[in-house]
């Protein structure tokens, strides 16, 4: 099948030309976003796309109007499609449910661990000759008390890490299954988890129930100094009381890898451009918040299995096979 890739980044075109191999479409790599502007560039009858990319109902009947049959997300999260009208247009949408949450679980260790001992700070004063310690004071892990806001396949593997650190593991999930409580996760109600932990780490999706769950009201029920992380998706949290949170002291600690208007900052190199954005631009301002750009996915592990779930996503709609990885609205 030809299938037009938005947004592809050099990463993108190693690790799927390699499983081709197996598949044996015929891939078209474009650097442009998927937006209403760039839609009529899809050739043929696949389109791949990543979380950025939008495909709302204008951008969907664009594609189906230049013969595109399929959309195949190269990701787990799908808050940026409009499923009922891909449904109404006869659209076919899959994604990858999963493809590494070790990935994403690791990264979020990575925050935590980066935030609490300083070793990005440790890492430039070192290098300029500066072994003074003020500063570079953390906290053990062990005993901490870590809540988890969503208990799913990222959530779990976080909750066994960090078991293994020895914390205190809540865990709050609207929908919670059996593997929590194995783990030795207390599941508890939303309120508990704010006033009890030392770290709140986000792995729900982004959803109208979810969106700026993290707002003033909730982080007025959290500890004072509480570490804050996300690397669900940036929306969840309103970053405005975040910054009065940090202002404030509340917050004495923020990780992030995703935030709410992302979609005009991350995956580009911006390095010789203004940043407009002034909410984005104060959060920088704070030496105690560390900021990724949407990266937690970004292992070799990670996009090995993204590209063959992808290209056998599109392989099953072709042959008409069963799709285990279809999105209906
Ligand atoms: P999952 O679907 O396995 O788990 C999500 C869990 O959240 C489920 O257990 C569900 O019941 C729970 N949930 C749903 N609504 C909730 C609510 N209102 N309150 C509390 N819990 C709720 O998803 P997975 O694979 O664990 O991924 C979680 C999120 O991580 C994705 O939705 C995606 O947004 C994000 N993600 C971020 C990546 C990155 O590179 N930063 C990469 C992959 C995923």
């Amino acid at each position: 099948m030809n299938v037009t890739f938005f947004n592809a980044k050099p990463y993108d075109q190693q690790f799927f030309e390699e499983a081709n191999r197996e598949y044996g479409h015929a891939l078209e790599f474009l650097e442009v976003p998927l937006n209403a502007h760039t839609a009529v560039l899809a050739r043929g009858e696949a389109v791949c796309m990543f979380v950025n990319d939008v495909a709302n109902a204008e951008v969907l009947r664009l594609l189906a109007a230049a013969g595109v049959r399929v959309l195949a997300l190269r990701c787990a999260g799908f808050n940026n499609v409009d499923l009922k009208t891909a449904a109404k247009l006869g659209l076919t949408v899959v994604r990858v449910p999963a493809y590494s949450p070790y990935a994403v679980a690791e990264h979020t260790l990575a925050l935590i661990l980066t935030l609490n001992r300083k070793t990005h700070r440790a890492y430039n004063r070192v290098r300029e000759g500066n072994f003074a310690l003020n500063g570079l004071m953390g906290f053990d892990l062990h005993g901490r008390t870590v809540g988890l806001i969503g208990l799913g396949k990222i959530g779990l593997v976080t909750a066994g890490i960090l078991k293994g650190f020895g914390c205190r593991v809540l865990g709050y999930d609207s929908n919670p299954g059996p593997e929590a409580e194995a783990l030795g996760v207390e599941l508890i109600a939303l309120d508990t988890l704010y006033a009890q932990s030392d770290i709140i780490s986000l792995h729900c999706p982004l959803t109208p129930q979810t969106f700026h769950l993290i707002n003033e009201e909730s982080i007025g029920k959290m500890k004072d100094g509480v570490m804050l992380i996300n690397t669900s998706r940036g929306a969840i949290i309103d970053t405005k009381a975040v910054v009065q949170g940090l202002k404030g002291e509340k917050i004495k600690y923020l990780g992030l890898d995703v935030y709410e208007e992302e979609g005009d900052l991350f995956f580009e190199d911006l390095s010789g451009k203004v940043i407009q954005d002034d909410v984005f631009m104060r959060l920088l301002s704070f030496n105690n918040v560390l900021i990724t750009g949407h990266q937690a996915f970004l292992t070799t592990d990670a996009l090995r299995n993204i590209a063959h779930v992808t290209l056998r996503n599109i392989s099953d709609f072709e042959q008409q096979r069963e799709l285990t990885n279809q999105l209906l609205p």
